[in-house]
């Protein structure tokens, strides 16, 4: 992919062109071509696009300060942070213990009349759907956010995640499944009206050089990181099937009583953003890893009500499962793991005896 990565940067810095240009129409078509929306703008990053997103809910008076939203208690904190800033009431949920994400269905029996807006996180790559929980949830008027930064490529029932809500937010960080060579995101939406504030939010506000309709920001993808995202989407199934041949080998080898592998869910295409394992002794399973040459990273330690800054916000919930995933989930290697090194540590995994 580097000589085509190469290609693509180099179109960039001969053009003289690094904002708002041909690479970023292009990115933006594609993008929302793959995830079955009809339109999409890019961002800065995937915290942006969350926030793009509730921010245009607002001017278009769809949503406002006051309103309660629903979100997973053990997504990252980036699905709320927007949240919390735009004045919206934050209502965490515990999520399904299969999926780890949001069951909408689940969620229906925690909405309010209060409840304006759901942020479902398809963490970890996992999609989660359910349609006609969804068709109930829409009647009410009740607006359905996908926050897709970790499931780009994801389906449920053949349908790609980015385009089974209202609107979608994206995070192309280094890390993620496509990761640009910086921070970038993007929001992917078939509700033009949501395009059209977005549109203009993310450039100031304005729909018109120097006429501000918004109180606006910038955040808006670059050149260069467009150029070379549309390279790396048009690897995205190789890039999928590596990482789920990765996880593939994971859960044909593990087998340890203190060890819970993840599930592969019925119906669904999952992209393998982490393989997250379970362990009521997961310090100890890290540090027997890690001994054996083993990193690993734990996605999330400590869940957003439980954070310093939502002290006095949040931390009065009572999210038992939540916390209990807090202290058990463990995130092995993934990215340009071999299946075969994969089987390796599967191997590690199966020696392990908890000593407490
Ligand atoms: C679930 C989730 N939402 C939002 C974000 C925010 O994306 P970014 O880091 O591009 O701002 C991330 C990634 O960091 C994420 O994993």
């Amino acid at each position: 992919m580097l000589p085509e990565l190469r290609e693509a940067a180099c179109r960039v810095l001969e053009s003289g062109r690094y904002l708002s240009g041909p690479e970023t129409e292009s990115f933006e078509r594609e993008l929302a071509r793959l995830c079955g929306a009809s339109g999409a703008v890019g961002t800065g990053n995937g915290l942006d696009a969350l926030r793009l997103i509730m921010r245009g809910y607002m001017e278009l008076g769809r949503l406002a300060p006051g309103d309660e939203i629903i979100a997973a208690g053990n997504t990252f904190i980036a699905t709320i942070l927007p949240a919390t800033e735009l004045g919206l009431e934050v209502r965490l949920i515990d999520p399904d213990e299969t999926t780890h994400c949001i069951d909408l269905h689940e969620a229906e029996n925690h909405t309010t009349d209060r409840t304006r807006l759901i942020a479902l996180t398809h963490l970890y790559g996992n999609p989660s759907w359910d349609f006609e929980a969804a068709a109930r949830l829409r009647r009410r008027g009740i607006i359905l956010l996908e926050d897709n930064a970790q499931a780009i490529g994801a389906t449920v029932a053949g349908h790609p995640t980015g385009s089974l809500g209202d609107a979608a937010a994206f995070s192309f960080y280094p890390g993620k499944n496509i990761g640009a060579q910086g921070d970038a995101g993007a929001v992917c939406s078939s509700d033009a009206e949501l395009l059209r504030v977005i549109r203009a939010l993310h450039n100031y506000g304005s729909e018109e050089k120097y006429h501000s309709r918004y109180t606006g920001y910038n955040s808006r993808i670059d050149e260069l990181q467009a150029a070379m995202l549309r390279v790396k989407l048009r690897h995205l199934p190789q890039i999928t099937a590596a990482r789920n041949a990765t996880a593939r080998a994971y859960s044909e080898s593990i087998c340890n009583p203190h060890v819970s592998a993840p599930a592969w869910l019925d119906g669904c295409t999952q992209v393998w953003h982490q393989y997250v394992v379970r362990s009521p002794h997961r310090d100890e399973l890290q540090k027997h890893l890690a001994l054996n040459g083993v990193d690993t990273l734990v996605h999330y330690p400590i869940p957003p009500h439980r954070q310093e800054c939502y002290r006095g916000v949040l931390d009065h919930l009572s999210l038992p499962l939540t916390e209990r995933l807090a202290n058990e989930v463990l995130s092995l290697p993934i990215a340009g793991t071999r299946p075969d090194e994969a089987r390796e540590i599967a191997l590690i995994i199966n020696n392990f005896k908890p000593k407490s």
